[in-house]
């Protein structure tokens, strides 16, 4: 019997590239791979890259050196390196150099060609490498997507950024914002709902720039309402809100509609207005507050941010301004970055701050945003919340867990079968960030 072919996908960043994994597992599995139970068993190892921070890639560059023995047992073994740190200039030739037993490099806007570059390969045993050079590509709508949660499903809307702002290398790597169309979105959403996905979350790098790039008269808000008018119970999130796009249309649709979240995630990187102005961000601290009073208008909503500690001349009282908005605003949580310097933007070039000097401020966010977290979850302790059941809880056997509407994750005792189902959970306690209830029956 001939074995089956399998592959392992290693993922790295973002939910896009999440997504992106998806749709190579897809292009995987038509060409009749399936999934490896190790990386050690794989027949094809793919990197799904992240080029955000410097981090990510050491972390990256570290596991593609440990595949190199898996290349010793397995001659006919392929290595992959595709995604956003693969669409950087001088990666391709950096893993020629230092990693010659990688046979296939593609970049972030090339992956769909991944079954031909593993023909390539298969036929003649040579290094195989494309990275695309038009920043505006085509949307390929034809893809095969393999979805491995069956409750939750990622959604594309935009592809790309053009907000260049200063620190971050995204707009070099996933090239100009390109808005997929209406329809396209909200069939695939109808297709996915049938399919029995209760949870769509839209994906874009600005969701609120949707279509802005396209001769129509749709925007992300008219989005949102088309979303709200489909039948049916489920539930719709979307990522990631720049506060220049974001208005008072996509407030007032969340609040009336029973299928969009009270969930918003709007990142806003400092409280200084000096350094917002650094970054390119294009809103003021007054601007952003204001955003804020009107996200909490809707009833019971969860907000929570990315900041960044730092960024090159970031003085005391410029990071006295990011605590200050931190303890005004009180998130429901905030993904905390110390900033890393990207070649090529136009923040590698300011002056930049000590380590140390980062190291103790990131230190000091990240205990006031601790110290908030904990309080807020404290006030969900005795109420009931409808949870969508998502997963098993991977360390805690017989423990499933779920979100609620405004994005809290909620763990309890149940059993798998409600993996799918809305259910009411009772809180009952709080460790930091996560809750935990009981079934309210
Ligand atoms: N498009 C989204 C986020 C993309 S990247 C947005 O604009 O909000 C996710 C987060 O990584 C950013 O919000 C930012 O906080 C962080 N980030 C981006 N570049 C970074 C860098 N060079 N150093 C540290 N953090 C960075
Ligand atoms: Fe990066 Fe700014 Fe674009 Fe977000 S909006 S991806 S932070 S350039
Ligand atoms: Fe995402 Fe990292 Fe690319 S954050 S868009 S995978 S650089």
């Amino acid at each position: 019997m001939i074995k089956e072919k399998s592959y392992y996908i290693d993922t790295y960043g973002c939910q896009m590239n999440v997504h992106d994994s998806e749709k190579i597992a897809g292009i995987l599995k038509e060409k009749g791979y399936k999934p490896a139970d190790d990386i050690s068993q794989a027949d094809i190892i793919i990197f799904n890259t992240c080029c955000i921070r410097e981090t990510a890639e050491k972390k990256i560059f570290g596991s593609i050196g440990n595949t190199k023995k898996y290349k010793k047992v397995n001659k006919e073994l392929i290595i992959a390196v595709v995604g956003c740190m693969a669409q950087q200039e001088g990666i391709q030739e950096k893993i020629q150099k230092s990693y010659g037993f990688v046979d296939i490099v593609l970049g972030s806007l090339n992956f769909h060609n991944l079954s031909d570059a593993i023909d390539s390969v298969l036929t003649k045993r040579k290094f195989f490498a494309q990275i695309e050079k038009d920043a505006k590509p085509a949307i390929k709508e034809d893809m095969p997507i393999y979805r491995t949660s069956g409750v939750n499903a990622w959604v594309n809307i935009t592809y790309g950024c053009d907000n260049f702002c200063s620190y971050c290398i995204v707009p070099y790597v996933r090239g100009r914002e390109r808005s997929r169309s209406p329809q396209a979105v909200l069939d695939e959403i109808k297709r996915l709902l049938d399919e029995g996905y209760r949870e769509i979350t839209l994906l874009g790098q600005n969701v609120n720039s949707y279509c802005n790039d396209m001769d129509n008269n749709w925007n992300f808000a008219k989005l949102l309402e088309e979303i709200s008018k489909i039948n049916g119970k489920f539930r719709t999130r979307f990522m990631t809100s720049h506060p220049k796009d974001f208005n008072q249309e996509i407030v007032d649709i969340i609040k009336q509609s029973k299928n969009i979240c009270k969930s918003v995630h709007l990142p806003v990187q400092s409280g200084s207005n000096r350094i917002l102005k650094l970054m390119n961000r294009k809103y003021t601290r007054e601007h952003y507050l204001e955003l804020i009073d009107h996200i909490n208008t809707i009833p019971k909503v969860g907000i929570t941010t990315d900041i960044i500690v730092g960024f090159p001349t970031e003085t005391k009282e410029d990071f006295e301004d990011t605590l200050s908005l931190v303890e005004e605003v009180r998130f429901s949580n905030a993904f905390t970055f110390v900033y890393s310097k990207r070649s090529g933007t136009k923040a590698a070039e300011m002056p930049q701050i000590d380590k140390l000097t980062k190291k103790k401020r990131i230190m000091e966010l990240v205990a006031l945003q601790n110290k908030i977290t904990k309080e807020i979850s404290q006030d969900y302790i005795g109420k009931i919340e409808e949870i969508l059941v998502e997963d098993t809880n991977p360390k805690i056997k017989g423990v499933i867990c779920g979100r609620t509407d405004n994005g809290r994750l909620v763990n309890f005792y149940g059993d798998k079968k409600l993996i799918g189902e809305f259910v009411d959970i009772k809180i009952t306690s709080a460790k930091s960030s996560a809750l935990w209830g009981e079934l309210n029956v």
